[in-house]
């Protein structure tokens, strides 16, 4: 069978892509990654790719006008790999509202909170503000308002007490890089129907207890 080909972008340090292209390294998994693209030359991401013989392309946005100008050069540079589905990995950029629906149902995104709770930059620290027991992550098809869209996989990772911004995103990462493939592996299985502003999974066993935090 074809495998899903997938254009990763990316501004940091690339830990999800490091999931993905782990994940991909698998000759069963049902897709695979053709094309990274950073906006910063000094994402620590590219490095990553380079040495999974990954082709890459750095884009910087400040060369360009506006964002229109900016997406249009994404745009092509995915065109030319032949991507079929676009993923958002440590991206951050705001993406224009052209890009995301000419990638409609194409482009996913993760997210470090249970969306819609905690959009945006900060994530951990609106948890923490926040005083919530549980937080965790989020991967989800993308629609022009930030950090929005139809849920593909969450999960659900425990706030401890003591937790700061970086213990709290270290928990939560390792549970980002199970969910990102998992969510990738069902989209490139067909298995997920976006109706509205819904994404159904077909065929997927359902986490059946309760995360209760804390414990008595
Ligand atoms: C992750 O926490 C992701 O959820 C958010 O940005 C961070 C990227 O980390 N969108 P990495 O570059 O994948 O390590």
């Amino acid at each position: 069978m074809e495998k899903l080909r997938l254009g990763v972008l990316i501004s940091g340090r690339g830990s999800n892509l490091q999931a993905l292209i782990d994940a991909t390294s698998d000759p069963a998994y049902p897709a695979e990654i053709v094309l990274v693209i950073a906006n910063r030359a000094d994402a620590g991401g590219l490095a990553r790719a380079k040495a999974a013989s990954i082709p890459t392309l750095v884009i910087p946005h400040g060369q360009f006008s506006d964002r229109e100008a900016f997406d249009m050069a994404l745009d092509e540079a995915l065109h030319a790999a032949g991507v079929d589905l676009v993923c958002l990995a440590g991206f951050m950029r705001l993406l224009t509202e052209t890009f995301a629906e000419r990638w409609r149902d194409r482009l996913v995104n993760i997210h470090p909170s249970l969306l819609p709770a905690f959009k945006g930059l900060d994530a951990h620290a609106q948890a923490l503000a926040a005083g919530v027991r549980i937080s965790g992550c989020t991967v989800h098809f993308v629609r022009p308002a930030m950090d929005a869209g139809p849920i593909i996989v969450q999960a659900a990772v425990p706030v401890m007490t003591g937790d700061d911004e970086s213990s709290l995103s270290a928990r939560i990462l390792e549970a980002e890089h199970l969910c990102y493939p998992l969510a990738v592996r069902l989209i490139a299985e067909g298995r997920v129907q976006v109706v509205g502003d819904q994404a159904g999974i077909a065929g997927a066993a359902t986490a059946s207890k309760p995360l209760i935090n804390p414990r008595a």
